[in-house]
């Protein structure tokens, strides 16, 4: 099977976790979009949806889906995004499109957070796929340095503003054996905003290839 079909069958099989009624947390990336797809064929069963990304606002009010602001819903039932990267713990490294931040917000607020991926991403240890972090621009450097001691090699995404006017470093050549106490660590730098690591709030449930896959 293709990438792309392996993402559009994830994106579609997402689609049916959606309960009537209800607002659904919406990632970002390409897999995502065809879940945009998927979600505005039911536009008119949902509430609306709350955005991780100006991209996906995009997306959702082209198909005439409501966008609401996260302080205003409380808690989501339902959260769906993809992933750079899935361990077989469902851990996983985010933030290839650079919208972690909001990602991890939106993950953290919702009850059910269903990763859709194709089977490219699946990884026995994460690393591979470089590591990103969200940084205040004054702090790049410091962050740099941090990383570059804890045996990391850290690539300033030059170029990259994120939806929050922040930079983004890509940490190569970590093999993540503890991704857990790794994501403590880094949170505790100041100046960082947010590690691409979804490891203390994994995803719940995973759909690989438009497959849900078994829990470990
Ligand atoms: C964006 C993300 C995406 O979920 C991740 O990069 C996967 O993207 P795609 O579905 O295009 O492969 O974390 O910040």
């Amino acid at each position: 099977m293709s990438q792309a079909d392996g993402k559009r069958l994830s994106g579609e099989k997402a689609a049916e976790y959606v309960q009537p009624g209800t607002i659904v947390g919406v990632g970002t990336g390409s897999t995502v979009a065809f879940f945009i797809d998927a979600l505005a064929r039911r536009k008119h069963e949902i509430e609306g949806a709350v955005s991780s990304s100006e991209q996906s606002t995009r997306l959702l009010k082209q198909h005439g889906i409501p966008v609401l602001d996260l302080n205003a819903t409380g808690p989501l039932d339902l959260y769906v995004d993809g992933a750079d990267e899935c361990d077989p713990h469902n851990r996983l490294i985010k933030g290839g499109g650079g919208a972690l931040t909001r990602e991890k917000v939106i993950a953290e607020a919702s009850r059910q957070f269903v990763c859709i991926i194709d089977a490219s991403k699946q990884v026995d240890v994460l690393g591979k796929f470089p590591l990103p972090i969200e940084v205040i621009p004054m702090a790049r450097s410091l962050v740099g340095r941090a990383i570059a001691e804890r045996g990391g090699q850290p690539v300033w995404r030059e170029g990259t503003v994120t939806d929050n006017g922040n930079w983004i470093l890509d940490v190569f050549n970590w093999r993540i054996a503890d991704p857990v106490a790794l994501e403590r660590d880094l949170n505790q730098i100041p100046g960082v905003v947010t590690i691409g690591l979804f490891a203390a709030r994994p995803a719940d449930t995973v759909i690989v290839d438009g497959t849900l896959r078994a829990n470990r």
